[in-house]
């Protein structure tokens, strides 16, 4: 059979394409050891209560104006349920669930994380305008949903 010389070359090329993809696949999986961007860290969902930085929930201060807020949600609530700010912070919330898959979302904001048993999320984000911000979890988690936030307080 003739196959004409370009033709050849785009098989070549298509030939190569192939291998290269997956020969970096390998590379990023194994040797630089990828995972997807949302799981950031591992926890044991059954000894929360007892794994820092989660055995004491709330925030901490980690520089000027910076904060980091370790936070757990289960049914039905949040630790803390309370939390203060001065104005011009940024927060950098984790949040991990001690039972079911719950929401954190901060209306207004930027922040819409979910709180999965076993995984530490985190998003950042800065507060300028005082007031109080509500944390809400918009993921049905049975019957106390509804009711299920906590506060956040910026002066
Ligand atoms: Cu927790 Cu809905």
């Amino acid at each position: 059979m003739h196959i004409h010389r370009f033709e050849k070359i785009w098989l070549i090329i298509g030939g190569a394409i192939v291998v290269i993809f997956i020969v970096s696949l390998f590379i990023s999986t194994f040797a630089m050891g990828m995972q997807p961007p949302s799981i950031r860290e591992t926890i044991d969902p059954k000894v929360v209560d007892q794994t820092p930085p989660f055995d004491k929930p709330g925030l901490k201060q980690i520089g000027d104006k910076r904060y980091e807020a370790d936070m757990t949600a289960f049914v039905f609530g949040y630790g803390p349920a309370q939390m203060e700010v001065p104005a011009g912070s940024t927060v950098t919330f984790r949040v991990t669930s001690k039972d079911v898959v719950h929401g954190f979302e901060i209306p207004g904001t930027d922040v819409n994380l979910m709180a999965v048993p076993g995984l530490v999320n985190e998003a950042t984000q800065t507060f300028n305008k005082p007031g109080e911000y509500l944390i809400l979890c918009n993921e049905y988690c049975g019957a106390g949903h509804q009711l299920m936030s906590a506060k956040l307080i910026v002066k």
